[in-house]
C-alpha cells in the first residue's frame, strides 16, 4: 500500500483485497461522543465514546467463517481506527494506525471487510491513542458463532471495564499520560461495571446453563473473577475452545484483552441470586446478579461437551526458531539505561521523554525495528522474561499462540498472556499469517510508555 491508496481512504483500501467496489451498502459504526449514565443515579451523567454513541458498542455477530463489512464513521474531535482483537485477519483489515493504515480523520470513514476464519468471544477497539480512546469507552464484543450452537440455554456477553471518574462531576479523568500510570501498573479505575451497567441484573432459572462471554475491556485491571450460587467450567480462553472443559475453581483471573467462555449452571435456589463478582481490594463486587426466579429444570445437565476447536497448524517445539523478550523499566525496577532513537538514554533522561519499559534494552515503539522478521509458515518459541515489578498482559496481534507449561507442554491457545514481576513466560507459534503484527502490552499506559514491538511474517 502506497501512501497516496492511504490517502485515498478506505473504499480504496477495501477494495483491494476483494476486488470489490466500495460498498456503499455496508452497516456504519459511527464512533462518537455520547452521555450514559455510568455511575450509580444519584451521580450525573458520564461523557463517553462509544461505537453507535454506546458503551460498548453494539455486539457484532458472524457465524464462523463469515464476513464482516462495517464503515467506520469518525465522528469524534480525534482520527480513530479499529482493531479487531484476536481475529486472524487481512493484515490491511488489522486496524492499527501509523502501521497498517492511517488513522482516520475527524469526519472520514474506512471501510473494514474481512472474514473470521475462527468461532469464539472476540473483541473490538480503538487502535489510535488508544490509553485514551479506549478509557473513553470506544469498544464493542465481536462474537463469532460455532456452526452448531453449543447446549445452553442462555448466553450473556459481559464487557467489563473499570472507570478513572471524578465522582463530583461524573467525568472520566481525562490525565490519559499520567506519569504514575506509566511507570506503575497502568491506569486503573475508580469504578467497575459490567457491559456499562452499574448493578448488572438478568433473571435466571434454577438448573439452566448459561454461557457468559466475558471480555477484560480495561485499560490495565486483571479482574478477579469468582462465581456465587454458580456453578461453572471454562470453555475457551480469548476465543480458543479447550480440549477439555475446566472445573472454574475458585477463581479466574483475566487481564486486560483477555476473554473467557465460560459455562455456568445456576445452582442458587429459586427465589435466590447468583453473582459475577469481582473482587476489589478484597472485596467481591457483583458484576452480574441473576435472580433466580423459577426452575428450568429437576436437575442439572451433566458436564458440557467441549466446545468445537478451530482448526490450527500444530506447532513443533523441537527445531523451532528462538526468540527472547526481555522485558525491564517501570518504577522499582532496575532499569539503568536503554535506547530511544538510536540513543542510549539514562533512566532518569527516560523518565523526563515519560518513557519507562524496555524490550531487550530498547524503549519499545512500533516504528522501530521489529523483534523478528520471520517466514512465513516457521514455526517459533518465544521466552518473555518479565524481570519488572509488574504484571504485563502481552498480546499478539493476527495470531494466537500457545503457552508453553513447565513441563514443556502445550498450554491454551491465546492471544494475549498474562505474565507476572519476575516470572518467565514461554509461548510458541506457527507464523502463518503474513503482515506486520503489533506485539504489545495491553495495559495500555505500557504500551505508550515503551512497551510496543511488533514482528513481521514474510
Ligand atoms: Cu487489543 Cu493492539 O490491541
Ligand atoms: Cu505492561
Amino acid at each position: 500500500m502506497n501512501r497516496r491508496q492511504v490517502l485515498l481512504g478506505g473504499a480504496a483500501l477495501a477494495a483491494a483485497p476483494t476486488g470489490l467496489l466500495a460498498q456503499s451498502g455496508a452497516e456504519a459504526l459511527t464512533a462518537r461522543a455520547a452521555d450514559m449514565q455510568l455511575l450509580p443515579a444519584k451521580y450525573g451523567r458520564t461523557r463517553i465514546w462509544g461505537f453507535d454513541g454506546t458503551m460498548p458498542g453494539p455486539v457484532l455477530r458472524v457465524p464462523q467463517g463469515g464476513r464482516v463489512q462495517r464503515t467506520l464513521v469518525n465522528e469524534l474531535p480525534q482520527a480513530t481506527s479499529i482493531h479487531w482483537h484476536g481475529i486472524r485477519i487481512d493484515n490491511a483489515m488489522d486496524g492499527v494506525s501509523g502501521l497498517t493504515q492511517e488513522a482516520v480523520a475527524p469526519g472520514g470513514r474506512f471501510d473494514y471487510d474481512f472474514v473470521a476464519p475462527d468461532a469464539g468471544t472476540y473483541w473490538y477497539h480503538a487502535h489510535n491513542r488508544s490509553v485514551e480512546q479506549v478509557a473513553r469507552g470506544l469498544y464493542g464484543a465481536l462474537i463469532v458463532e460455532e456452526p452448531v450452537a453449543p447446549d445452553v440455554d442462555e448466553e450473556d456477553v459481559l464487557v467489563l471495564d473499570d472507570w478513572l471518574i471524578d465522582p463530583a462531576t461524573a467525568q472520566i479523568d481525562d490525565d490519559f499520560e499520567a506519569m504514575h500510570d506509566r511507570s506503575h501498573a497502568g491506569r486503573n479505575g475508580n469504578f467497575i461495571a459490567a457491559n456499562g451497567v452499574y448493578a448488572l441484573t438478568k433473571p435466571a432459572r434454577q438448573h439452566e446453563r448459561r454461557r457468559l462471554r466475558i471480555i477484560n475491556a480495561a485499560n490495565a485491571r486483571i479482574f478477579e473473577l469468582r462465581l456465587q450460587g454458580l456453578d461453572g467450567w471454562i470453555m475457551a480462553y480469548d476465543g480458543m475452545p479447550l480440549a477439555a472443559p475446566q472445573a472454574f475453581g475458585d477463581y479466574l483471573l483475566l487481564g486486560p484483552g483477555q476473554r473467557a467462555d465460560v459455562f455456568v449452571d445456576v445452582i442458587a435456589d429459586e427465589g435466590g441470586e447468583a453473582h459475577l463478582l469481582a473482587v476489589l481490594d478484597g472485596q467481591g463486587l457483583s458484576q452480574v446478579k441473576f435472580d433466580v426466579t423459577g426452575r428450568a429444570s429437576l436437575a442439572r445437565r451433566g458436564m458440557p461437551t467441549p466446545l468445537q476447536d478451530n482448526t490450527h497448524d500444530m506447532v513443533r517445539l523441537d527445531g523451532a526458531r528462538q526468540l527472547t523478550l526481555d522485558m525491564e523499566g517501570g518504577a522499582m525496577g532496575g532499569l539503568r539505561a536503554a535506547t530511544l532513537d538510536g540513543k542510549r538514554l539514562s533512566f532518569r533522561r527516560l523518565v523526563n521523554e515519560g518513557q519507562f519499559w524496555a524490550f531487550n534494552g530498547a524503549i519499545g515503539r512500533m516504528e522501530d525495528a521489529p523483534l523478528a522478521q520471520l517466514e512465513r509458515g516457521e514455526h517459533v518459541r518465544l521466552k518473555i522474561r518479565n524481570d519488572t515489578a509488574f504484571p504485563h498482559a502481552m498480546h499478539l496481534h493476527g495470531m494466537h499462540f500457545h503457552e508453553i507449561g513447565e513441563n514443556g507442554a502445550l498450554g491454551p491457545l491465546r492471544d494475549t498472556t498474562l505474565i507476572f514481576g519476575d516470572q518467565t513466560r514461554e509461548i510458541a507459534f506457527v507464523a502463518d499469517n503474513p503482515g506486520n503484527w503489533l506485539f504489545h502490552c495491553h495495559m495500555l499506559s505500557h504500551a505508550a510508555s515503551g512497551m510496543t514491538t511488533r514482528i513481521e511474517v514474510a
